[in-house]
């Protein structure tokens, strides 16, 4: 594999639409070339990867019009392929966990590959993270941006159905990210996608993200097992450290002993947006950071969201900037449908039936105060 360092993204100016621009960013083993697309508007810089769809870089001001890139990462692709723990990339078929690595969906049974302990997580173990998507400049409607596509065939990492997956990043004139995921199927089959992007507000390898603020409008979340699959019970955040209805640090009770905080080292939790499914995205988080005044809000379609307090960064990788990233140096907000939802008839359905398509959008919003 051939690799080339990156800076992260230089261009762009500051509010002005910019891309996409298209460069070599590297190469996989067995010869494919992946790309970095550049792309930028209102005031918000976006580099993306053909490989994963992986979002390399998220450049956004702060309170003072300084730049940081807000979103951990690799500037090498021989990274993202041989230990990236889903930096930036598109989940798919099924992001978070499916429990024993199998479910049953019209009497039939299928298998997946188990690859977090008994379960498969984030759609087994050669995901939409580690496929090559077709990439072209998002030519509709207002907004400039990419247009990913990705085809997965008829039983890929054992799921049903051929799958064809349409993906948009648009940045809004006014620098919104917004992602839009679209899909269908030539044979019943479950699908769950999302997005991984682990952030830290203050810029990737500036440290932990404790002291960020987070709210999220959820009065209820899935408690787990210590294999992290739900329960299926919808447990109230009432009177617990998952109680972010009101804006608090994110490390205010990250050390609480409470048995839930304990099962995932931390948050890695879906939370049970009030909100519900919604035809249109609706507001859901909001992420503040105190000493650099960015803030990220978060509207989307989904019924939860899986608040991830980057537990199982360990200090082994270098990311971006060349900084080591530990325990809580970035978070992930992933809206979703529910983990293991087909072990689960009570949560919000995941199928998705031939004739039908499978519609998601997440709008992410910078600002700084
Ligand atoms: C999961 C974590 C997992 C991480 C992988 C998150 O979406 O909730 O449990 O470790 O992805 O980096």
């Amino acid at each position: 594999m051939t690799v080339r360092r990156r800076a992260v993204m230089a261009a762009g100016g500051s509010g002005g639409v910019g891309g996409p621009v298209k460069e070599r960013f590297g190469t996989l083993a067995d010869g494919t070339p992946v790309d970095r697309w550049t792309v930028s508007a209102g005031g918000t810089r976006l580099g993306v990867l053909s490989y994963g769809g992986i979002v390399q870089s998220l450049e956004v001001p702060d309170r003072h019009g300084r730049y940081a890139n807000v979103s951990l990462g690799f500037e090498r692709l021989e990274d993202y392929v041989s230990r990236s723990p889903y930096f930036g990339a598109i989940i798919g078929r099924y992001g978070n966990r499916i429990a024993g690595g199998t479910f049953t969906l019209d009497g039939r049974q299928y298998h997946l590959p188990v690859n977090d302990g008994p379960n498969s997580l984030h759609g087994g173990t050669k995901g939409f993270d580690k496929r090559m998507w077709d990439v072209e400049p998002y030519a509709q409607g207002p907004g400039t941006g990419l247009t990913l596509r990705h085809v997965s065939p008829d039983g890929d990492m054992g799921y049903p159905g051929t799958l064809r997956v349409r993906v948009d990043y648009v940045l809004t004139p006014r620098g919104d990210f917004r992602i839009q995921y679209e899909a269908t199927t030539d044979r019943p089959t479950v699908v769950n996608l999302t997005h991984h992007t682990y952030f830290n507000l203050a810029g990737e390898g500036s440290g932990t993200i404790l002291d960020h603020t987070l709210r999220i409008a959820a009065s209820r979340y899935t408690p787990v097992d210590s294999t992290l699959i739900p329960t299926g019970e919808l447990a109230r955040v009432a009177h617990t450290p998952f109680d972010f209805r009101t804006a608090k640090p994110i490390g205010r009770d990250i050390r609480d002993a409470h048995p839930q905080v304990l099962a995932g080292s931390g948050y890695d939790h879906n939370f049970v947006l009030d909100k519900g499914l919604t035809g249109t995205p609706q507001h859901a988080v909001t992420v503040a950071e105190p000493v650099t005044g960015r803030v990220m809000k978060i509207a989307t379609t989904e019924p939860g969201v899986q608040f991830y307090s980057g537990n199982f960064l360990d200090g082994s990788l270098a990311g971006t900037s060349g900084k080591v990233y530990r325990q809580s140096d970035g978070f992930c907000l992933e809206a979703q449908h529910f983990p293991d939802s087909p072990h689960h008839p009570s949560f919000p359905s995941t199928v998705l039936r031939p004739g039908e398509t499978y519609r998601s959008t997440t709008v992410h919003s910078f600002t700084a105060r």
